[in-house]
């Protein structure tokens, strides 16, 4: 008998309301908005208020996704939870949405990859139902990025770039054998860890403490990152990853509809699409409006894309990832 096909059923998506543009930020830092729109695209990012955390974003994503898919919450039998911002250093971010949800005692899995954390859920998603493992797992992911950045002019190198939000989906058995995931490729090389990385607060080895004063008087305590190192690797990784997908199932880049990347810098999809010599409108981006949201981006991404008509059932889709650790990945779908 053939292994099940997944099928995401259902996406969902939240942003906090409070919208931060460029403008606001030259209040805070010495920055522009022609600097940031030249660099990086982004016009504008959302910021949680006082109401939001981390898993209470990713609650109202997963609703969405749960109506999206006309599933009851008690048909989810697995929940997959990807982040870099959790409310608690433990326990992860997927128990508190499996109590929220007053479903049963299923698993709560919380991943770590970053930027590539939810196309690394999306192929744990796909293994466990080809598997027979599970038959509807919620897969999240979402990011408060404003709470952990250094808002001063020392870190406006990274504070520009990202933002806050959550996307959720909803994924099954697929009904029709013809779509669904179709291949996935995960990666990592951790080479080059420290270069985007947020190290403290920490246990490494040599620390006092889990977070000291100095820590915080030295400001250590924010994200750090080499920007051209990861922006040259990234547009080596996605690439290969989404020829990689491809050729898995015999397919080449003029066979894509859409192609969904992680959405860091509206420089870095520009080039990779520029590589795999795909045409713009086969690109969709919204970092203009939300800024690097990290785990987020991808399913807010493919939510927009859908909602506008430019994923439609039977298209060939593929999304695209590279993080921090470095982590990178890709997933081909027929939506
Ligand atoms: N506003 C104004 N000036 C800024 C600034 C900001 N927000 N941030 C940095 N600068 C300044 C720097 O201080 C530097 O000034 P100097 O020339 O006087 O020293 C100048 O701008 C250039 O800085 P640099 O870091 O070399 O810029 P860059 O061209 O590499 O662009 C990034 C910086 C971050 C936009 C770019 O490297 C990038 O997008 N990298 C990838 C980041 C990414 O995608 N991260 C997430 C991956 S998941």
């Amino acid at each position: 008998m053939n292994a099940p096909r997944a099928r995401i059923l259902g996406l969902g998506i939240h942003v906090p309301s409070q919208v931060v543009t460029n403008h606001d930020l030259t209040k805070m830092m010495d920055t522009s908005h022609e600097w940031i729109v030249e660099r990086s695209g982004i016009e504008q990012r959302h910021w949680v208020g006082p109401e939001d955390g981390n898993f209470t974003m990713g609650l109202k994503a997963a609703r969405m996704a749960l109506a999206d898919a006309g599933c009851d919450a008690a048909e989810i039998d697995c929940i997959i939870y990807a982040t870099l911002s959790p409310d608690y250093y433990f326990p992860g971010c997927g128990v508190l949405i499996q109590r929220e949800l007053g479903i049963g005692h299923v698993p709560a899995f919380d991943i770590r990859q970053q930027c590539a954390g939810f196309v690394y859920g999306l192929q744990m998603a796909d293994s466990f139902i080809r598997a027979g493992q599970y038959r509807k797992i919620l897969l999240i992911g979402s990011e408060v990025h404003s709470r952990l950045l250094d808002k001063s002019t020392r870190g406006r190198t990274v504070s520009v770039l990202f933002g806050d939000g959550a996307g959720a989906a909803v994924i099954g058995v697929s009904d029709d054998p013809a779509r669904g995931i179709l291949s996935s490729c995960m990666h990592s090389d951790g080479s080059d860890a420290e270069c985007l990385a947020m190290q403290w607060p920490g246990v490494a080895a040599g620390r006092e403490g889990f977070i000291t004063h100095q820590d915080i008087d030295e400001a250590r305590i924010f994200p750090n990152m080499e920007g051209q190192k990861v922006f040259k690797t990234a547009v080596k990784c996605m690439p290969e990853a989404v020829q990689e997908v491809l050729e898995k199932q015999g397919l080449a880049v003029s066979d894509l509809d859409m192609l969904i990347p992680h959405q860091a810098n509206l420089r870095i999809s520009e080039m990779v699409a520029k590589l795999l010599r795909l045409d713009a409108s086969k690109v969709h981006n919204n970092i203009q409006k939300y800024g690097n949201t990290t785990a987020a981006t991808i399913p807010l991404c493919l939510s927009e894309a859908r909602a506008l008509g430019k994923v439609k059932p039977g298209d060939l889709v593929c999304t695209v990832a590279f993080g921090s650790g470095f982590t990178w990945g890709a997933v081909l779908m027929r939506w």
